[in-house]
């Protein structure tokens, strides 16, 4: 039996959700727990596996079934993985089912027909209108459109609230809004300009289920909307001129006026941290994680601006719950009654 809200949207019987809140595969972040908890409280997850081992994947997605039998799916980022491990992640992923993939960065239309034929939806973040259309071209389900300000690698150069309508007025198929989005009001916004739902990393990055250390958690939570900085020193793992918004940091001060231009051979391998036994060098792409130990200050602190709308680390199923009532609520005041309906 479908819930009876006004904001749910078609996107949600496409992903058999109850609420168009997607928890985005963050790296690292989102894992099992994460998922599972957004997923049992009505939204949709993606587990963040970019450059996992497919021993990994095939865990995280049976921890997750363990939990809950709602669906959900698996982010990976063919641009920045090697072509011998993508395949062998996407392997994992087709014959453990999943109920989607979702690929972020360059459009790839062969990834995107294999997937299809494997029988999962297909969801593609993008960060811009061309990308968008190809995308769909190719066969995508849902198109999840990212905005300047959003956490984590920024593949495009616009804000959300210019690309989002173009990105969704020029598709048929449904559209996320992806950066910047943390609020029930930045989800009704999202709706008004032709989204279908919204796509959440930093939000979801401050809750108790997300596998980010709390030096991580602390951080979003306490910075402004103005303390991101754009730039690509955290080079290493990636090709060269991949753009990332994080925190400020020690790293980022250093090269406060050389932010952009990099690659991961500008920069010399210096262990700041472990993980179980793996160096985890200064200028990589690696956040800090509950199963490290190190200098937390000098790893990359991937934050979105809407990093200033994230006042507590709380349980990511209350996160969900919060921005129901508040998008419920936004959309009566909006109609003008104070009963939640529309
Ligand atoms: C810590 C962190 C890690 C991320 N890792 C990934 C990733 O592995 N794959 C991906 O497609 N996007 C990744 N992103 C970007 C998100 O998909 C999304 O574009 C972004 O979080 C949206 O902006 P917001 O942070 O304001 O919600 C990451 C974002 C954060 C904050």
């Amino acid at each position: 039996m479908p819930i009876d809200s006004p904001i749910r949207t078609a996107a949600c019987d496409l992903l058999g959700c109850d609420y168009p809140i997607m928890l985005a595969g963050m790296g690292g972040v989102s894992r099992s727990e994460l998922v599972a908890a957004v997923v049992a409280a009505g939204g949709y997850g993606l587990l963040g596996m970019v450059r996992e081992s497919p021993d990994l994947i095939r865990r995280e997605i049976a921890a997750v079934r363990a939990r809950t039998d709602r669906p959900f799916g698996v982010n990976l980022i063919p641009y920045g993985t090697d072509p011998a491990l993508l395949e062998a992640e996407l392997l994992a992923c087709f014959e453990a089912r999943v109920h989607s993939v979702c690929f972020f960065w360059e459009v790839r239309p062969d990834l995107i027909a294999r997937a299809r034929e494997a029988g999962c939806r297909v969801l593609y973040q993008v960060g811009n209108l061309a990308d968008a259309r190809a995308a769909e071209q190719a066969g995508a389900d849902i198109v999840i459109c990212q905005g300047v300000e959003a956490g984590g690698h920024v593949h495009g150069g616009v804000a959300s609230l210019a690309l989002l309508p173009q990105v969704t007025n020029a598709l048929s198929i449904p559209v996320l809004g992806s950066g910047g989005f943390a609020s029930g009001a930045g989800l009704v916004a999202a709706l008004a300009l032709g989204a279908q739902g919204i796509h959440c990393g930093t939000m979801f990055l401050a809750t108790d289920e997300s596998f980010a250390h709390d030096f991580h958690k602390r951080r979003v939570v306490e910075a402004g909307s103005d303390e991101t900085v754009y730039s690509d020193v955290f080079a290493i793992n990636w090709p060269p001129r991949s753009p990332v918004r994080t925190l400020r940091n020690s790293v980022t001060d250093a090269y406060r006026d050389d932010l952009l231009g990099h690659g991961p051979d500008d920069f010399p391998r210096e262990p700041v941290a472990e993980e179980e036994g793996r160096p985890v060098y200064r200028f990589s792409t690696d956040s800090p994680l509950r199963s490290m130990t190190g200098d937390f200050e000098a790893l990359a602190p991937f934050a979105g601006q809407s990093c200033g709308l994230v006042n507590a680390v709380r349980p990511a199923g209350d996160v969900v719950r919060r921005m129901v009532a508040e998008a419920e609520a936004t959309v009566a005041r909006l109609c003008g009654r104070a009963d939640g309906r529309a």
